[in-house]
């Protein structure tokens, strides 16, 4: 691959610091450093995006399979349309329509895949830990689009972008991360993200919504020590920078863990109300899909303060920068 690959200002992924990397699984093994790299390089791909004519030749030559077990509209588009931006011949799979309706395991499917030359498989998978497997057991690289509760490093990634370009940093600023914890692999993802970066984490749920490993807090030495938690939401959004709300994900909730949708809202909803009590100039973010009037009211989903569009749009820069960085990984121009 070409140093610049039609991206001009694109940072160099053979330096100390390099980005290139075979897997994207989580950001747990990340460092801020190659975080930062990732997030500069995303400006590189903006760039790319504000241009008239959207297409550079980084991975011409290079396959892209998304691979998606789980419903998606985000993730999934915005891969696709990061590879084809960047020259990639990228091909959609959806379980509904592959041979895993007849029973094919994922190893075989993602196998059948990589022998098909498929360089990158983007897997989403209800199953937390998925990619990690097909990593350990393919050779084709595998980029984590969310697995169970487990993990969802691009969606961190994105949000960590649209907090930086709208803030200007990271460090310092008072991240209230409200809704379900338990279940959210966007929460997980960005902890490691946002506590690497220096922000000041609070993470407020229901008690029934708190993963029981988080229910005390976390202990000096661990990597989360400085996140605070709490169920009061009036705390939890005090004088907040950001507001990131969560989806329910009743998908994954086996049992009833909330007296009723009402009451969560009353609770746990953002709406104007809650704004008030954070800084003037609070930044609203959620992953998407919203449940408008559940965890967030529409107005406040759709007000003057919401980065949710903001959020969706540089996704598609993010996953360039991550795609770039995983090809990179797998050697030159092909
Ligand atoms: N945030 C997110 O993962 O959205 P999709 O499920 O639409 O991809």
């Amino acid at each position: 691959m070409s140093p610049h690959a039609g991206i001009p200002s694109l940072k160099s992924t053979t330096s100390e610091m390099s980005i290139s990397r075979k897997h994207i699984l989580d950001l747990d093994d990340f460092t801020a450093e190659e975080i930062q790299l990732v997030l500069d390089n995303t400006v590189a791909m903006q760039e790319v995006i504000s241009r008239s004519v959207r297409k550079v030749p980084a991975l011409r030559g290079r396959t892209i399979v998304t691979l998606f077990h789980e419903p998606s509209t985000r993730t999934r588009v915005s891969f696709e349309q990061a590879g084809k931006i960047l020259s990639a011949d990228v091909i959609n799979v959806s379980s509904s329509a592959s041979s895993s309706k007849k029973g094919e395991s994922l190893y075989n499917t993602a196998l059948t895949i990589q022998s098909m030359q498929a360089d990158i498989i983007v897997v989403r998978h209800p199953h937390s830990g998925s990619p990690n497997f097909l990593a350990r057991h393919l050779d084709s690289s595998i980029i984590n689009a969310g697995d169970g509760y487990h993990a969802h490093p691009s969606q961190a990634l994105l949000d960590l972008y649209t907090i930086q370009s709208h803030f200007g940093d990271i460090k310092g600023r008072k991240v209230a991360i409200v809704g379900d914890i338990m279940y959210s692999r966007v929460a997980r993802s960005n902890l490691w993200g946002l506590t690497k970066m220096g922000a000041q984490v609070v993470l407020c749920s229901p008690p029934t919504l708190i993963p029981p490993d988080f229910v005390n807090g976390f202990p000096k030495t661990h990597p989360f020590a400085s996140v605070s938690i709490t169920h009061n939401l009036s705390e939890a959004v005090k004088n907040a920078d950001v507001i990131m709300a969560l989806r329910l994900q009743a998908e994954r909730q086996s049992r009833g863990r909330l007296p009723s949708l009402r009451e969560y809202s009353r609770l746990y909803g953002i709406n104007s109300e809650t704004v008030k009590l954070a800084k003037e100039d609070v930044l609203i973010m959620h992953p998407g899909p919203i449940n408008e009037g559940i965890e967030i009211d529409t107005e406040i989903a759709h007000g003057p303060h919401s980065a949710i569009q903001d959020q969706v749009t540089n996704g598609v820069a993010v996953r360039m920068a991550l795609l770039y960085a995983v090809a990179s990984a797998n050697g030159g121009d092909k």
